[in-house]
Parts: structure tokens; sequence; C-alpha cells
């Protein structure tokens, strides 16, 4: 934890960099010297920093990126597996779980937008929070690649379940198999990622992508996000009945009461468009 000019203490700072811009909180991985491999010490940062974010207003969206040439080149091979090859069965457990819990269980959920900002290296068990991510935008020069195959393991964690979430199946086993490397424009052409532009305009493509969120009603965007990621496994009828209840539920933890204001601005002022645009907030 580190103190930013206004006082307020800005979470992470070693293994994890933070920064605040107008609502948006720029996360980054920070070990460009290992090309921001994840280790045991990173993954207890990120649950800090995600946990602090959280409720923290100065972060109304999440982007997570990082520092330097590297999103990040996966699970840090010396300290998150040889280092703890020994370790008593416990202990490794522990150690593997904190990684779930920043990866997807936290992040998949998250109450607040995210956005993966792929600015480079992206191997691996990096897969597992560039998908958690509601959206991604990749550098076109950015390097994907399932690598697991190359040295000797399968693409565990959860790195499979993540892929198949969002690729299909040829394109998924072709780079499982293969271990083959990819460009951002065929990660944005086999939906792993939404978008994919030249470096040079990486940023700021995900800044007006942000700032797109910060204008909708952030209760109804969470809510939106969740109920999306929940439906999806659901039955028909299932999933009508949980929306039923998220749309109620939704109206009920909404105190700007985003709907009539919506519909007041449309129907009654005439000073929006649904169709072309946000609502106007108070
Ligand atoms: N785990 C541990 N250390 C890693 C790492 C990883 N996943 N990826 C990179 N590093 C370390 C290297 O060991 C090296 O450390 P050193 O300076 O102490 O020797 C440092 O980061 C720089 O790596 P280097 O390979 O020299 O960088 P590069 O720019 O030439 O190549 C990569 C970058 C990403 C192509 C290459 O490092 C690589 O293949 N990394 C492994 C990617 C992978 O398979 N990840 C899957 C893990 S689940």
């Amino acid at each position: 934890m580190s103190t930013a000019a206004n006082g307020k203490p800005v979470p992470g700072g070693k293994n994890v960099l933070v920064e605040f811009e107008d609502g948006i909180a720029w996360v980054s991985l920070n070990r460009p010297e290992k090309r921001n491999s994840m280790n045991p010490a990173l993954a207890y940062e990120m649950l800090e920093v995600l946990e602090a974010l959280e409720i923290d207003d100065r972060a109304g969206v999440l982007v997570l990126t990082g520092t330097g040439e590297s999103f990040s080149a996966g699970m840090d091979l010396k300290e998150y597996f040889r280092a703890t090859d020994g370790l008593p069965t416990l202990e490794r457990l522990r150690i593997y779980r904190t990684n779930a819990m920043w990866q997807w269980r936290l992040l998949a959920p998250y109450p607040k937008p995210t956005i993966a900002m792929v600015n480079g290296w992206c191997f691996g068990g990096a897969f597992t929070p560039l998908i958690s991510c509601d959206l991604a935008i990749a550098a076109e020069e950015a390097v994907f690649g399932l690598s697991e195959i190359n040295w000797g393991i399968i693409p565990a964690g959860i790195v499979t379940k993540a892929v198949a979430q969002v690729m299909n199946q040829r394109d998924c086993l072709y780079y499982i198999m293969t271990g083959e490397t990819f460009d951002g424009k065929r990660a944005k052409e086999m939906g792993l990622v939404n978008d994919a532009v030249p470096k040079d305009q990486l940023r700021e493509r995900v800044r007006k992508l942000a700032r797109t969120l910060l204008e909708k009603n952030p209760v109804v965007l969470s809510a939106a996000k969740q109920a999306y990621k929940q439906v999806r496994d659901m039955t028909w009828e299932n999933a009508a009945d949980y929306l039923a209840s998220k749309m109620d539920q939704t109206s009920f933890l909404d105190k700007d009461n985003g709907r009539a204001q919506g519909m007041k601005q449309f129907l009654d002022d005439k000073s929006f468009k649904p169709g072309l645009g946000a609502y106007k907030k108070n």
C-alpha cells in the first residue's frame, strides 16, 4: 500500500501497480524483468488490490494490464511450480488457491466492469485473468500462446475451461495441442478479445471503452454482467426466472432509479435516445 498525492492510500505498489485516472483504475502486473510472470507474492498482492478496489470510489472501471513489454508470461515456473513442489500438500494447495482466488473466483464475477488490456506477451496461466475480465482489447502486436504443451504439462489451473468459454472447439484444441503462438488480430478473430488495435493506440482505445462504461448506471451495469455470466449455463426456464428476480433486485438496489429516469428522459423530456447512448445520470 502506498499513498497518492491527495493522501488516500493506493493498494499494491510492488508486484502490482495501481494508478487512478478519472474513474479508471489501471492495474498493472509489475514484474517486467520476469515478463510479469505470476509468482505467489504477486497473487497475494493482487488479491489485496482487487478487494481494496471493490470498495474504492476512485475505481469505476478496472483495467488489467502489464508493465513493460508483457501482459503476463503466465505462471512463474520457478516460484509457483519448482519452489512449491517440495512443500507440504496443504501449504502448496493454499498457494494455488490464492492464485485461483484472484484470477477467477474474485475477478470473473467482480462487481465492477473489468477490461483486460493485452499489451504484449500473454502465455499459459495469463489466459485465466484475461478471460475473467468482462472485455479485452489487445495490441495487434501482442503474442499469445497456450505454451503448456511445450514444457510438458496440460493447461491446468482453470485455463482449459476458460478458453473453452470464449473460443470454439477447433481453435481451442489447435492451440492447446500445438502450443503455437498467435497475434492480437488472430485473438480477435477467435473471440478471445473484443478488439485489436496497433500498440500505439491501445491505451486510448481502452480509455474510450472505459469512459463508455463509466457513463452507464453502475448498479445496472454490475447486474447486467453478472446476469450474463450466470445465465449462460442455465436452462431457459431457470434463466427466465433468474433474470426476472435479478431485474427486481436491481431496481431495489438502484437508489438513483435509473429505469424511471431513462423513461422520463426518453418519453417525457425527449432529451435522449436509448438506442444511441446512455441516459443522463443525476
Ligand atoms: N516463469 C518464470 N520466469 C519467467 C517466465 C515464467 N513463466 N517467463 C519469463 N521468465 C523469466 C526468464 O526466466 C528470465 O529470467 P532471468 O532474467 O532471471 O533469466 C526473464 O523472465 C526474461 O525472460 P526471457 O525468456 O529472457 O525473455 P524474452 O523476452 O526473451 O522471452 C518469453 C519472453 C515470454 C517468450 C519467454 O520468457 C517465455 O517463453 N516465457 C515462458 C512463457 C510460458 O510458457 N508461460 C506459461 C506459464 S503457465
